[in-house]
């Protein structure tokens, strides 16, 4: 028997990229699909919006002979996202597996972007995935408790060890990291995993950022294919996975569990409250930096946070 043979999901942004990915592979492995995309012309969130990628996902669904409908609803809207799970609900009677994919990304340093481009991305990347789950979870919540139920978030390798130039991006993804892990812990109770994927793959976004791994693939393992991001989403909706609450991190045949943030010291001060001074003396044999345990990012070599050219630039600025 196919893995999600009569499970009903939402995909969010299933009308592109990776989420097109997702909507194909969840429907490959029996699961009747809703294909949200509100059909963004930019990945930035500005363009104009239109049915026309959800509908062409959901006509290939049910094209292979499996169940789909086309939904344009904006995810960022906490009342849409309940509109989301009603359609679900009132096309295929049950709801079983969420995968919040949906988000922009806009770029600029701290000082440089505006208010708006905060807000937009917060709203579709934050948001949007807390407000589908609220409403999957009042379902389940009335329904009662349940095994099989999953929500699958997408986080960013970026949202777990910052880069520099997208604070926007990077904050949402810590946001959907930390939502992850609380949402996990809290439906339990009604039969729901919670993970979240930290992908990476060939799509408009990835054009943007890193156009050198766009280049097509003459032969053998296409390690940028959405497709590969889709197989580990699959698992993790499956009954296959037994993690709740956790981060993996995908790129081709890439995976990596992040652990999130650990304590790596604690120190106490015998009942007195620590003063500038004493935290000075404490802190002393603290390294500046935190150590990354493993690579992150596969490509990318496994390195300090901060870098430390960033403390070298601080440390010069304060010497002259
Ligand atoms: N591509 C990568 O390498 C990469 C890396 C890290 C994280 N991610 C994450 O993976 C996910 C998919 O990214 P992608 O590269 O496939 O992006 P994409 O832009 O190709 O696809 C996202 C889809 O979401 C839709 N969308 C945007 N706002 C929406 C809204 N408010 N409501 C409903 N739909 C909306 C868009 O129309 C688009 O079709 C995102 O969460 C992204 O942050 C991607």
């Amino acid at each position: 028997m196919a893995l999600l043979e009569g499970k009903v999901a939402i995909v969010t942004g299933g009308g592109r990229g990776i989420g097109r990915a997702h909507a194909l592979a969840l429907a490959a492995e029996g699961a009747t699909v809703v294909v949200n995309d509100l059909g963004e012309a930019e990945f930035g969130g500005e363009g104009q919006s239109n049915s026309g990628p959800a509908d062409e996902v959901a006509q290939a669904i049910v094209a292979a002979g499996g169940r789909a409908v086309a939904d344009t609803t904006d995810i960022s809207d906490w009342d849409g996202a309940g509109a989301v799970v009603r359609a679900a609900l009132e096309s295929f009677g049950r709801l079983d597996i969420v995968v919040n994919n949906a988000a922009i990304s806009r770029f600029g340093p701290i000082d440089v972007i505006s208010r708006l481009d905060w807000e937009r991305t917060i709203a579709v990347n934050l948001t949007g995935t807390a407000a589908l789950s609220h409403w999957a979870a009042a379902h389940w919540r009335e329904t009662g408790p349940e095994p099989g139920r999953r929500i699958v978030n997408t986080s960013s390798a970026v949202g777990l060890i910052p880069w520099p130039g997208n604070p926007m991006y990077t904050a949402s993804k810590a946001g959907v990291a930390a939502l992850t892990i609380s949402c996990a812990l809290d439906l339990a109770e009604l039969g729901v995993r919670v993970n979240a994927l930290a992908p990476a793959a060939r799509t408009r976004v990835s054009a943007t950022v890193a156009p050198d791994l766009m280049k097509p693939v003459e032969e053998g393992f296409d390690r940028m294919a959405p497709e590969n991001v889709a197989a580990v989403a699959t698992y993790l909706a499956s009954p296959l996975c037994p993690y709740t609450g956790r981060v993996f991190g995908i790129l081709g045949d890439d995976l990596t569990v992040f652990d999130g943030w650990t304590v790596s010291r604690h120190l106490n001060n015998a009942e007195r409250r620590w003063t500038p001074q004493d935290l000075q003396a404490a802190l002393a044999d603290v390294p500046l930096q935190q150590e990354v345990t493993a690579q992150a990012i596969p490509g990318v070599e496994a390195a300090a946070s901060p870098p430390k050219e960033v403390l070298e630039a601080l440390a010069a600025l304060e010497k002259a």
